[in-house]
């Protein structure tokens, strides 16, 4: 593998056509990038593509158009299954993103195996949508929701997590790295503590998919799940992973047009995976963009897109610790590119909206994990996420942009 050279980057900003802008008169700096990263030009022109050319209603018509778009639709999953590692492409379901594949599993898998008394186990760094879709699934069943707490540094306490699986536990839902830290939990671990005690596993993918190359199967996780948009792909379409056999078990989550075979006012007979969980027309030109994205992000290698964000994460917490009013929240042993921190007596929105005077974008807020922030006792962090196409140079601005912000609170 040659390791991706500030070079190289350089000439792969160029792929991005929004990074090349000033904003309030700086060049843009775009460090949200845990909330939404940016599209290729090759995903943009896919997505024309598809509706100058292609664009039909998919797996109904016997007309050219309809089979393009068919074609472009049904190569997009064969393409995000190769991504995420599975062998059939009749496992990945598309959704709207990570959230309703949560949803989909949380309401259509989660009844069949829990019920009063019964338990699920999420970790304390979840995102809210990897909590408030169990608590709808406890609310329903009467099962519990149980939480494994982390430690001080973001990780999840193994011992802890151990002690709160048991026999009642029907399915451990946890995310493989965080959004508020930047952690990369040890899935493949924690997937075998979970199947020995009988649990099924589902894992939110968000913010892996595109920074580390995954591979469900090597994970031996049940279900995953991933949004486009966090991988340099469209909004509004993404992906549940599920094993084969659990997915035809599973009974269809919504109804409507296309998760049929048949029907009729006695009853219905339900199409076959993964159409049986794909009602109504979809979001067809979302999955083209997205497989425009798995395309891309394999022309690069997600092992080098790792490395080289590995660097810069390294040297974005150089760049933090020489100031010395900087706390970072989230210092795991084994972080993705997310720097989240406080500002001593500056409040995360004010240096958010200071450091968007620099033309450096990122988030500030709870980043939709409340329980994260109750674990370190504060409200908000402001949070630099990173994607590939960062620099070393654009960590640097964000240093200078944080003086800049004690300078005006001093
Ligand atoms: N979950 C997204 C984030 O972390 C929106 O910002």
């Amino acid at each position: 593998m040659t390791r991706l050279a500030p070079s190289d980057v350089m000439q792969l900003r160029k792929d991005f056509p929004i990074l090349d802008q000033e904003v309030n008169g700086h060049p843009l700096v775009y460090l949200d990038n845990a909330a939404t990263s940016q599209k290729p030009r090759a995903v943009i022109d896919a997505i024309t593509h598809h509706y100058e050319r292609d664009n039909a209603n998919i797996h109904r018509g016997v007309h050219t158009l309809a089979q393009r778009s068919t074609q472009g639709y049904e190569g997009a999953r064969t393409k995000l299954a190769r991504f995420l590692g599975a062998t059939d492409s009749r496992e990945i379901v598309f959704t709207r993103g990570t959230t309703e594949a949560i949803n989909l599993v949380a309401s259509a898998f989660g009844p069949t195996v829990l019920g009063a008394g019964d338990e699920i186990l999420v970790s304390e760094m979840e995102h809210h949508s990897n909590i408030v879709p169990w608590q709808l699934l406890c609310e329903r069943t009467g099962a519990k929701l149980v939480m494994a707490p982390m430690d001080d540094r973001g990780q999840i306490d193994m011992a802890a997590f151990r002690e709160r699986l048991s026999a009642r536990t029907k399915i451990v839902a946890l995310v493989h790295v965080s959004n508020a830290l930047g952690t990369i939990n040890p899935i493949e671990e924690l997937v075998e503590l979970a199947h020995t005690a009988g649990a099924h596993t589902v894992i939110d993918g968000a913010q892996a998919a595109a920074h580390l190359a995954i591979d469900v199967a090597a994970l031996g996780c049940d279900f995953y799940a991933t949004s486009g948009h966090k991988m340099f792909g469209p909004t509004g379409i993404g992906a549940l992973w599920a094993r084969a056999e659990l997915l035809e078990a599973m009974p269809p989550w919504q109804g409507g047009g296309e998760m049929i075979l048949t029907v009729t006012f006695e009853g219905s007979e339900y199409n076959e995976i993964p159409h049986k969980f794909e009602a109504g027309t979809p979001n067809v030109a979302g999955a083209v963009g997205l497989g425009a994205t798995v395309d891309y992000l394999e022309t690069i290698g997600m092992e080098r897109i790792a490395a080289w964000e590995h660097e810069l994460l390294e040297h974005g917490t150089e760049v933090l610790s020489t100031i010395p009013e900087i706390r970072l929240i989230g210092t795991a042993e084994k972080k993705a590119g997310v720097l989240s921190f406080l500002v001593e007596g500056v409040h995360a929105h004010d240096v958010g909206t200071i450091l968007d005077l620099e033309g450096i974008a990122v988030r500030t807020g709870h980043h939709c994990a409340q329980p994260v922030m109750d674990h370190f006792g504060v409200a908000a962090t402001t949070r630099a996420s990173l994607a590939f196409y960062n620099t070393k140079e654009e960590l640097d601005a964000l240093g200078a942009g944080l003086r800049k912000v004690l300078e005006v609170f001093a």
